[in-house]
């Protein structure tokens, strides 16, 4: 195979990383029990079926501004699912409102590694908390959460595409599913799209559609069938990467790219309240309108930049209430995400953001 130069882009999904290893770093389910689940919503599914065991007529709260494939998802489990307020633009939720009732579960999310888990003092004390830190699995919230249980999806911010879950009391309630065949080759799959996406970058001669196509249909088997755990050597590798000094990386290239910008462009992104506590993967940009999201995403595609851009809230009809679904999608229209991890560097972040400033 022909090596040419290596190329450039930033965002869409890992490839196969080249790293050293000095020490596992100490992991915030390391001091519980936790099992590795096929994906994030295989743990969640699982998380809904141990509560399940115990009152069969609770009611699911979910944050109304979350991923709803994933809430497509989880009708599979034949549950009660209801909303309580989330407003992504100014990260707050709002608990009071609802109506929670004894032995319900309420899910909470560090949306975009952007918000923190402040909704505790709030929640009756005889319902289920379950915390979703994929957006940032080892934040200040995850080592030292409360809640009955803690899953995420890993994929997001490590390349392994797999899901955790661990709990400080409950995980003798979870149980021990078996590995499904459409799981096994899924995760096998975006291995392999990974390491061909590796070559890819440094700039062997192959099409980007190989490893594309791959890429989409394990996708599609990511959420497909019964709850699925993960391969046992899944643990392996999570365990062979340099988690922590990655995810400082990210937190420097996060600061970094900020410096980058002048106050005008600053203006549209979402930061957190302090980056301390939980760091973000992604830069959240929220432009004026539709129109001036789609012709930035346009330029930085242009640029081999590949912003990511969030669900249309209509396509799976989860609200009964149209409104909900109006502010959703007025939110993603004018959203896009650009991906600061440990993939990139300072020089990285100086290109994204002297482009961002010639566009906007
Ligand atoms: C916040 C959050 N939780 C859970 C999930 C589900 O994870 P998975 O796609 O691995 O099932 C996702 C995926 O998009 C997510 O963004």
């Amino acid at each position: 195979m022909i090596k040419k130069n290596k190329r450039w882009e930033v965002g869409s999904e890992f490839h196969c990383l080249d790293y050293s290893f000095n020490k596992k770093d100490v992991l915030p389910w390391d001091k519980y029990n936790y099992y590795y689940f096929g994906s994030g919503r295989d743990s969640l599914r699982a998380i809904i079926r141990s509560i399940k065991c115990r009152n069969k007529d609770f009611t699911l709260w979910l944050p109304e501004y979350f991923c709803q494939e994933v809430v497509f998802d989880l009708l599979k489990e034949e549950i009660k699912i209801k909303f309580y307020p989330l407003d992504p633009e100014n990260m707050k939720s709002d608990i009071s409102s609802i109506n929670i009732k004894k032995d319900d579960a309420i899910m909470l999310i560090n949306l975009f590694g952007i918000k923190f888990f402040d909704e505790y003092d709030n929640i009756p004390s005889d319902v289920f908390i379950i915390e979703d830190h994929t957006h940032d699995p080892f934040s200040f919230y995850s080592y030292n959460s409360k809640a009955h249980y803690c899953f995420a999806s890993l994929r997001k911010t490590l390349p392994i595409p797999c899901g955790i879950v661990w709990s400080q009391n409950m995980i003798k309630e979870i149980k021990n599913y078996k590995i499904t065949k459409i799981r096994y080759k899924a995760i096998s799959d975006k291995l392999i799209a990974m390491r061909l996406k590796s070559l890819y970058l440094k700039g062997f001669d192959l099409s980007k559609d190989i490893y594309r196509t791959i890429e989409i249909k394990a996708e599609r088997n990511m959420g497909r069938g019964n709850i699925s755990m993960a391969p046992a050597w899944v643990e392996s590798i999570v365990n062979s990467f340099p988690i922590l000094k990655w995810r400082e990386k990210r937190k420097n290239n996060y600061i970094k790219f900020l410096g980058y910008l002048d106050d005008k462009i600053k203006k549209n992104i979402l930061l957190p309240k302090e980056i301390d506590r939980t760091y973000p993967f992604m830069i959240i940009m929220l432009l004026k309108t539709k129109r001036e999201r789609d012709n930035i995403r346009k330029i930085l595609i242009k640029n081999n930049i590949f912003p990511a851009i969030l669900w249309k809230s209509s396509k799976h009809k989860l609200f009964s209430n149209k409104k909900i679904e109006d502010r959703h999608n007025a939110f993603n229209d004018r959203m896009l995400a650009i991906h600061c991890d440990m993939r990139y560097g300072y020089k990285d972040m100086r290109k994204i953001a002297d482009i961002l400033k010639k566009s906007l």
